[in-house]
């Protein structure tokens, strides 16, 4: 898709060119003619340059008239795994009836994304505060310094006090299973480091703890984040340990 082929004008809403060009690359109309109508409800103003640029997704920093910033992300429809999508999307009855189309699909991923984001926000999990999301894109807050730095991935990312950084990842997994939810792909590269403390995101994939393999799901995330943790200096720690501190601090919930 060239930019000329955009009947609406694009320079307003992303004012560089690198970051129009990136974009008319990778995103058909229905996705800009979307992004101008966010906009024109002031959910932002312009869409200033990717922060990343990945197999399914982009996300973009945004800023909106009053000059706070946001992320956006948009799913990609042509090249997203739309069949591990339609997998996970039949562990949640509100999809049940998605038709088994691309488009589809990858709609109905983003709205889980958006309402699982939602509900992890309202336990106290700490997530980007969901705004918006419609069709592919998904607007939210955006992690990062005052200044629009966007925060680090845990994966590139120097952790002050581990051991503060364990309890507080500690607190956020506990919270996320008083949600009900385990999340599916928990990684040093879905985890961001703002003021040495987690940030979860990347939520499409999240399993109900009702799922009959929650248990294998939730048992995956946490010696991922094991082997994390001991390249962050937590050598000592065991699978056993991580299980029974989550478990303390659920039932210290109640
Ligand atoms: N709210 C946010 N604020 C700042 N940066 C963000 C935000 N959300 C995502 N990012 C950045 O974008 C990257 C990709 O986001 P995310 O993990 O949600 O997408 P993804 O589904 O893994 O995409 P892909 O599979 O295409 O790589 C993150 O690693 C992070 O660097
Ligand atoms: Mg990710």
């Amino acid at each position: 898709m060239s930019e000329s082929d955009y009947n609406v004008d694009i320079t307003k809403l992303f004012p560089e060119e690198h970051t129009r060009r990136t974009f008319a690359k990778v995103f058909d109309k229905n996705t800009i003619d979307l992004l101008h109508s966010l906009a024109g409800r002031g959910h932002f103003a312009q869409v200033e340059y990717p922060i990343s640029t990945g197999k399914e997704a982009h996300v973009f920093r945004a800023v909106d008239h009053a000059g706070n910033f946001r992320a956006i992300k948009i799913y990609k429809i042509d090249t997203s795994d739309f069949r591990h999508m339609d997998e996970y999307l039949r562990f949640d009855r509100r999809f049940e009836h998605i038709k088994p189309e691309r488009r589809s699909i990858v709609h109905a991923w983003t709205q889980k994304e958006f309402t699982s984001l939602l509900k992890l926000q309202k336990h106290a999990v700490n997530v980007p505060s969901p705004q918006v999301a419609k069709d592919n894109v998904l607007v939210m807050e955006f992690i990062g310094s005052k200044q629009g730095e966007a925060a680090p991935k845990l994966k590139d990312a120097h952790i002050g006090n581990i051991s503060l950084f364990y309890e507080a990842l500690v607190q956020n997994i506990a919270h996320m299973l008083e949600a009900k939810l385990i999340h599916g792909d928990l990684s040093d590269y879905n985890i961001l480091v703002k003021d040495d403390m987690p940030v979860i995101i990347d939520v499409g994939q999240v399993i109900p703890t009702t799922h009959p393999n929650a248990k294998k799901f939730y048992e995956r995330d946490l010696n991922n984040m094991l082997k994390v943790l001991h390249r962050h200096g937590l050598k000592e720690l065991t699978f056993d340990d991580f299980y029974a501190d989550i478990k303390k601090a659920k039932e210290g919930k109640k």
